[in-house]
């Protein structure tokens, strides 16, 4: 005899239709952020795989616009800029020159595109001879006085049309620096979305060969957030929004989704994830060993993205999702 009274999950699980129907998530194209590595080079033909990221390039700026045209063909909505000067120096100062090459390229997609979204990476380490996201004297990486390069290229962005800027740089106080900065040049309506969850992974490995930006010396522990800790996540979240951030980014992505829950149940503001090299690079790994479906682990790590609670995702795989969603 079969008792009766029993879960039958099964019963909305027969079909495809009725799984559709009761599907909880679902990734979305406006929920995905590409980035891209834009070269200074004279050279307008220069593209370049990044060997530790298969399918990801430095480009130049022609190359960078054949990139995301292909990619508005195909729907994407935005995407995420980080450079790669020709010349680098102790204060970065190339990230807030208004002749510095991401502001070049934000400029050129803004024109091209009015409507892409254009998110600029704020950082220093690209720009720094010594590859720390902050001004360096005596092998320490000061906070204070590197909050004024901060807001000054969150400055030069927005004044070279950049619809978002995005801190990565983890200093105390930053946000708030960029927000004053930002409201006294008249980008009051320029958003900040904050990576103010960022900790201090090993997955972001291959990013620092993309963005040929590996700290020159000692390592980024002492202003990223320490792997063992999610208390504290909820501290710099706070922080963040407190100080004018508009959405909050956790970076890494996958490692940290509890996390990404534990931000969305404590705050109100847009939660995005960032999928990070790292875990590209693992993905693209396996699958080139064709240990693993790429395109089913793609669309199963983002959702997971969603059911964590994250509204976007900052991805490399984007416009491979977006050819998908077509
Ligand atoms: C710059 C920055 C980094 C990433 C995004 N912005 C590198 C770092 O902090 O070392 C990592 C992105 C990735 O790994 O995909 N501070």
């Amino acid at each position: 005899m079969i008792p009766s009274d029993f879960h039958r999950g099964r019963r909305l699980r027969s079909s495809l239709t009725l799984r559709e129907m009761v599907r909880e998530n679902e990734v979305r194209p406006q929920d995905l952020i590409m980035p891209y590595f834009v070269a200074e080079t004279d050279d307008e033909s220069f593209i370049k795989e990044i060997s530790s990221m298969p399918g990801q390039y430095q480009l130049s700026l022609k190359q960078l616009e054949k990139k995301v045209g292909e990619a508005v063909t195909n729907g994407l909505r935005s995407c995420i800029l980080f450079g790669i000067p020709a010349q680098k120096d102790e204060t970065g100062s190339q990230a807030y020159a208004d002749s510095g090459i991401v502001q070049q390229a934000i400029r050129l997609l803004k024109d091209r595109w009015p409507d892409l979204m254009v998110v600029a990476d704020t950082c220093l380490c690209e720009y720094t001879s010594h590859g720390h996201c902050g001004l360096v004297k005596n092998n320490e990486v000061l906070n204070d006085p590197t909050l004024n390069l901060l807001a000054r290229t969150a400055v030069a962005q927005a004044r070279a049309g950049a619809d978002m800027v995005a801190p990565s740089d983890m200093m105390d106080g930053r946000v708030a620096a960029i927000r004053a900065a930002l409201d006294d040049a008249g980008f009051l309506n320029t958003p900040i979305m904050a990576y103010a969850v960022k900790y201090a992974s090993a997955f972001y490995g291959p990013f620092r060969e993309a963005a040929e930006s590996a700290p020159q010396f000692g390592d980024r522990k002492t202003y990223q957030m320490d792997p063992p800790n999610g208390r504290e996540a909820m501290r710099e979240a706070a922080a963040d929004l407190m100080e004018g951030a508009d959405i909050l980014m956790v970076k890494p992505g996958l490692p940290y989704l509890d996390i990404i829950r534990q931000v969305r149940d404590a705050f109100d503001a847009p939660v995005a994830a960032y999928q990070v090299s790292g875990e590209y690079s693992m993905i693209k790994a396996a699958a080139a060993n064709g240990w693993i479906d790429e395109r089913a682990v793609v669309m199963e790590s983002l959702v997971a993205f969603k059911r964590a609670g994250a509204d976007l995702i900052l991805t490399y795989f984007t416009e491979d999702v977006l050819k998908t969603l077509k």
